[in-house]
C-alpha cells in the first residue's frame, strides 16, 4: 500500500509516521506534500528519502498536479497531517473513503473552518472543559464532517495551561495515527 502525506505546518505527525513506517513489510509512506514551502514535513520528507511535492493553494484549486503527481505515485490512501487547505471535490471523487484526517478535538466540537491548532486549544480552555481529545475522520466536501473513525480523550486538570494541553495532545496523536493508517490500510 502506498500512502501520502500532505501537511501545512511544523510536521510533527509527519515526522512520527515517517519513523514509524521506514522499515514496514506492507506499508509504503510514497510522497509528502505541502502548500507551505517552509513546512517541516517537506524536510523530515527529505530526511527519509521520500519524494515531495510543493504546490500553491491557487495550484491545488486549478490545476490537477497534486492528482496526477498522487496517480503516478500509485497512492492508496491520503493522510492529512496538519493540512490547512480544503480538499477539492474532485480529489473526494477520485479517492473515496481513502482520505483520512486528524483533528485536535472531540467532534463536532470544536470544528469546521478557522477551527485549527492552537484556536481550538485556547477555545477548549476559555470555556473551562473538562475534556477535550483527537479525532480520526474520513475527509467529505466539509471540513471536519466526515465519518468519525476514532476518538482519544484527554483530561484538562485545573491548572491547563495551552502548553501543556498541546503537550498531551500532541503525544496522543503520534500514538494514535500509524495504527489508525494501518487499520485503514488492511480494510
Ligand atoms: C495537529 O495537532 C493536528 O491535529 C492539527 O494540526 C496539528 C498539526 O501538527 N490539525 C488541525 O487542526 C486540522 N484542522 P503537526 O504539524 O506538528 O503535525
Amino acid at each position: 500500500m502506498n500512502v501520502a502525506l500532505l501537511a501545512s505546518g511544523k510536521g510533527s505527525n509527519v515526522e512520527n509516521i515517517l519513523c514509524y513506517f521506514r522499515n514496514h513489510s506492507k506499508i509504503k509512506i510514497a510522497l509528502v506534500g505541502s502548500n507551505n514551502p517552509k513546512s517541516g514535513a517537506l524536510i523530515y520528507a527529505n530526511n527519509y528519502s521520500v519524494p515531495t511535492l510543493e504546490f500553491s493553494k491557487k495550484e491545488l484549486e486549478t490545476t490537477t498536479i497534486l492528482l496526477s503527481t498522487l496517480n503516478n505515485h500509485d497512492i492508496d490512501l491520503i493522510v492529512l497531517a496538519g493540512f490547512l487547505l480544503k480538499i477539492p471535490e474532485s480529489f473526494i471523487d477520485s479517492f473515496k473513503g481513502k482520505i483520512v484526517n486528524i483533528h485536535p478535538s472531540l467532534l463536532p466540537k470544536y470544528g469546521g473552518k478557522g477551527m485549527y491548532g492552537d484556536h481550538i486549544h485556547k477555545t477548549v480552555l476559555s470555556n473551562n472543559e473538562k475534556t477535550t481529545g483527537i479525532t480520526f475522520h474520513y475527509v467529505n466536501e466539509n471540513y471536519d464532517e466526515g465519518k468519525i473513525i476514532a476518538q482519544f480523550p484527554v483530561f484538562l486538570e485545573e491548572n491547563e495551561t495551552l502548553s501543556s494541553l498541546k503537550g498531551k495532545i500532541s503525544q496522543l496523536e503520534w500514538s494514535k495515527y500509524p495504527f489508525i493508517i494501518e487499520r485503514l490500510c488492511n480494510e
